[in-house]
């Protein structure tokens, strides 16, 4: 099987203040990736209230629409909750689940495969994000990461696999600029394609995208991909200045060539 593009996507978490901040922001980055051939797919995910003027900047959705995160319910009485259908009807390609930050406020794993069954079943793709919250010497974080893994797997079917990405983002590395080794993130992917191998199957290995999250920036973009081998990255601090991110969609471009 062909290998898939890499993928980068821009997660602005609760930012820029402003709808005017936003539209600044994005359209910086649309400007700086004009008329450059790209050898990556590239996303952002702004917050839900910020998507439908980003969707009207970027017809051609070379840039694609990503959410932070869904309701797993689809559609009626739930307060404050956004449905897969309002995102989908606005070209919204991806969402990512299960980040650390909601993880940490009581999302649950049981919630994260509600919300992934959701996603794919609307035909959407799933960012479900994984990672430890330290390291030991005793390799404990590997079970930290085997756990949430199982819950994510059990639940996608096989012709869902290609629209399952999973981001490895240990958490002590999530806006700390304490960036993993690339030896660490190779390492963290060759275990998680043995756990899809295991799993799933040996063909499914080549279907899920496996990136990497954590104080991720322009400087240490070429070394995660060359030497870490991660299929993308999943961005956060780096992604509200323009020319930081996009160094690092240039970087993932790059290693798309090969
Ligand atoms: P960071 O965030 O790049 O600011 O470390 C990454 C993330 O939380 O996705």
């Amino acid at each position: 099987m062909k290998q898939r593009l890499p993928l980068v996507i821009g997660n602005w978490k609760m930012n820029p203040a402003t709808r005017a901040e936003a539209r600044k922001l994005f359209i910086g980055v649309r400007q700086a990736l004009r008329r450059k051939n790209l050898h990556t797919d590239i996303a952002i995910a702004a917050p839900f209230v910020f998507i439908a003027d980003i969707a009207s900047y970027s017809p051609s959705n070379r840039i694609q629409l990503s959410a932070q995160n869904v309701s797993a319910e689809a559609i009626g009485a739930y307060t404050g909750e956004i449905a897969v259908a309002m995102l989908k009807s606005f070209g919204v390609s991806s969402v990512i689940l299960g980040h650390s930050e909601r993880r940490a406020s009581g999302e649950t794993d049981a919630a994260v495969v509600a919300k992934l069954e959701t996603v794919l079943k609307a035909g959407l793709t799933a960012v479900v994000c994984v990672g430890e919250e330290k390291r030991d010497s005793a390799g404990h974080y590997f079970t930290v990461v085997e756990k949430q893994l199982h819950h994510i797997l059990k639940s996608v079917k096989r012709t869902q696999l290609e629209r399952l990405v999973i981001a490895y983002e240990p958490i002590w590395a999530i806006g700390t600029g304490a960036t993993a080794t690339p030896e660490d993130a190779h390492e963290m992917k060759l275990f998680i394609q043995k756990i899809i191998a295991d799993t799933c199957s040996r063909a499914a290995i080549a279907k899920v995208r496996i990136l990497y999250g954590g104080s991720v920036k322009a400087a240490n973009a070429a070394d995660l991909l060359n030497d870490g081998n991660v299929d993308g990255f999943l961005v956060g601090g780096a992604s509200l200045k323009p020319k930081e991110f996009v160094d690092i969609v240039q970087a993932a471009s790059e290693y798309g060539k090969h």
